[in-house]
C-alpha cells in the first residue's frame, strides 16, 4: 500500500510547471517528490533544481536532474520540503535534520514555499516534541548557553553530538548546533525575534510564519492548507 508520504509527494507533484526552477528540501517525503518527478522525462528535462540536502542532491544527481548551486541563485518559483512538525498557521519546526539554515535560505527565496508530509505533522500548536534547534557560530556557544538560559526559564540547551563520530556535530558552515529542549514552548511569535537578539546564533529552525501552503495526505485524502 502506497504511504501517506508517498500520496502527499505525487500531490506535490501538480504544482511543478515546465521551465521552473525549484528547491527541495531533505528527508524522505522529498525522496518520493523525486521519484514521481524522475517519472516524467520532459519535466525533468526542464526544470532546475536546488537543494539544501546532500542526500537529495546525491538523489538529484543520480537521476540526471539539472542542479543549481545555491549560491548561484536569488529566487526560486517554488521551494519543497518536510518538516518534523507544524501549526494552523503553517509555522514548522525543522529540527531533526541540522540544515535549517540552507532550508530557510531557499524557502525565503521562493515565490511559494510548500510544506508536503503526512498528518502526523499538522498539530494545532507547535509542542515540545521537538526542540528548536539553533545553528551557532563555535567561539559563541559558552556565551549562547548562558544567555538562552536568561532569555527563557524553559528550556534546557544542549549541543548536538554525532552519533558517528567523536565530537558536535559540525554544520556545512562550520558551526554547531544546540538543541533547545522546552518544558513548556514559549509563544511562537517571541521566539525567533528573542534568539536571533543573541550574537553568536546564525538561524534557528523554527520557520515562523514562511510556508504558503501545507500538501497533507491523511487517511481521508489529502488537503491543501493555505496561510491566512
Ligand atoms: C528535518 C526536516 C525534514 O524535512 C523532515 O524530517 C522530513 O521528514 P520526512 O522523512 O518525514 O519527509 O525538516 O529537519
Amino acid at each position: 500500500m502506497e504511504d501517506l508520504k508517498q500520496v502527499a509527494a505525487r500531490e506535490a507533484l501538480k504544482y511543478i510547471q515546465a521551465g521552473s526552477t525549484i528547491g527541495l528540501g531533505a528527508g524522505s517525503t522529498i525522496a518520493h517528490l523525486i521519484h514521481y518527478l524522475k517519472e516524467d522525462a520532459a519535466l525533468l528535462q526542464s526544470i532546475t533544481t536546488v537543494t539544501s540536502s546532500y542526500n537529495t542532491q546525491l538523489l538529484l544527481q543520480e537521476h540526471g536532474f539539472t542542479i543549481k548551486e545555491i549560491g548561484g541563485v536569488s529566487r526560486l518559483d517554488l521551494y519543497f520540503d518536510g518538516c518534523d512538525q507544524f501549526d494552523r498557521q503553517l509555522n514548522a519546526l525543522k529540527s531533526g535534520g541540522g540544515i535549517h539554515t540552507r532550508e530557510k535560505l531557499l524557502a525565503a527565496m521562493a515565490d511559494k514555499f510548500i510544506i508536503i508530509g503526512d498528518g502526523s505533522k499538522y498539530v494545532d500548536q507547535l509542542y515540545v516534541t521537538y526542540p528548536v534547534v539553533i545553528e551557532v557560530i563555535p567561539e559563541a556557544v559558552p556565551f549562547v548557553l548562558l544567555q538562552v538560559k536568561k532569555v527563557f526559564s524553559t528550556v534546557n540547551p544542549v549541543v548536538r553530538i554525532s552519533n558517528k563520530k567523536d565530537g558536535a556535530v559540525i554544520t556545512e558552515n562550520g558551526n554547531l548546533l544546540i538543541d533547545l529542549w522546552f518544558t513548556t514552548f514559549p509563544p511562537v511569535d517571541t521566539i525567533n525575534p528573542q534568539l536571533k537578539a543573541i550574537p553568536g546564533i546564525l538561524e534557528t529552525s523554527l520557520f515562523y510564519q514562511m510556508a504558503q501552503e501545507a500538501v497533507v495526505a491523511g487517511k481521508t485524502g489529502v488537503e491543501v492548507i493555505r496561510r491566512v
